[in-house]
């Protein structure tokens, strides 16, 4: 069983400005000190504070069961894997182009997802999935229409994996852009899936323009 979250009070520490210390840098210490996720995540011995997106996304759209076959897409640090494997019965095949720490019982790819090798090599393990979830982000560039576009791209990547993998009633979780699924994805969504809907997690900070569309019933 996923523990559930009670809503979490905003800290209020200072962080005073050093001289070799850049604006940017204080402000992300502070915000780092504030979040009341990072301290949950250190107390709860999470490998990042994203755990509590899922588990916030879980709680509201009841994605994850016992005995589930799940692709996590983008796993790296593993909070999300980890949250999964946590359920009893579940097989999760982890991947990102990143390298990540081993988690007990995951199989993980150190793949980047837009070759055709990843996909082959996921077909090689699995030839479907109960669920696809995906919080894949490129690096911000700090230049808004670049990075929305990256995000799209990658949703869309997201996208093609669950139309190939999953099995029929199968549900889809991905992190798209604020302002939700631009139009050509949702029209394949709407296609394939019975319901859509977008949700952002108290755990996705507020400031971020991160979003996430959650497809469930997937109709093979
Ligand atoms: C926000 S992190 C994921 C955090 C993860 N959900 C967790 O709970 O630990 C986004 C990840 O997406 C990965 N990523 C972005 N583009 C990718 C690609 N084309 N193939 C594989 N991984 C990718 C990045 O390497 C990064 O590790």
């Amino acid at each position: 069983m996923i523990k559930k979250q009670k809503p979490y009070k905003r800290l209020k520490e200072k962080v005073k400005t050093a001289k070799k210390r850049k604006i940017s840098s204080t402000r992300w210490l502070q915000r780092q000190l504030n979040d009341p996720y990072v301290k949950q995540s250190k107390v709860e011995g999470r490998r990042s504070r994203a755990a509590y997106k899922l588990i916030q996304i879980n709680e509201k759209f009841d994605l994850l069961r016992p005995n589930q076959v799940v692709l996590d897409l983008g796993a790296a640090p593993g909070s999300w894997s980890e949250v999964v494997n946590q359920i009893k019965g579940n097989k999760v095949i982890a991947v990102d182009k990143l390298e990540m720490d081993p988690i007990s019982g995951v199989e993980i790819l150190n793949l980047d997802l837009s070759s055709q090798e990843s996909f082959d090599r996921i077909r090689k393990i699995v030839t479907e999935v109960d669920l696809v979830l995906s919080d894949m982000a490129s690096d911000t560039t700090g230049h808004k229409s670049t990075d929305h576009i990256r995000t799209q791209e990658l949703a869309e990547l997201a996208a093609d994996y669950a139309l190939n993998f999953l099995k029929t009633g199968g549900s889809f979780c991905s992190k798209v852009f604020q302002g939700g699924t631009h139009q050509a994805l949702l029209d394949i969504l709407k296609k394939n899936f019975t319901t859509i809907k977008h949700y952002k997690p108290d755990a996705s900070r507020k400031g971020s323009p991160e979003n996430y569309v959650i497809a469930k019933g997937f109709k093979a």
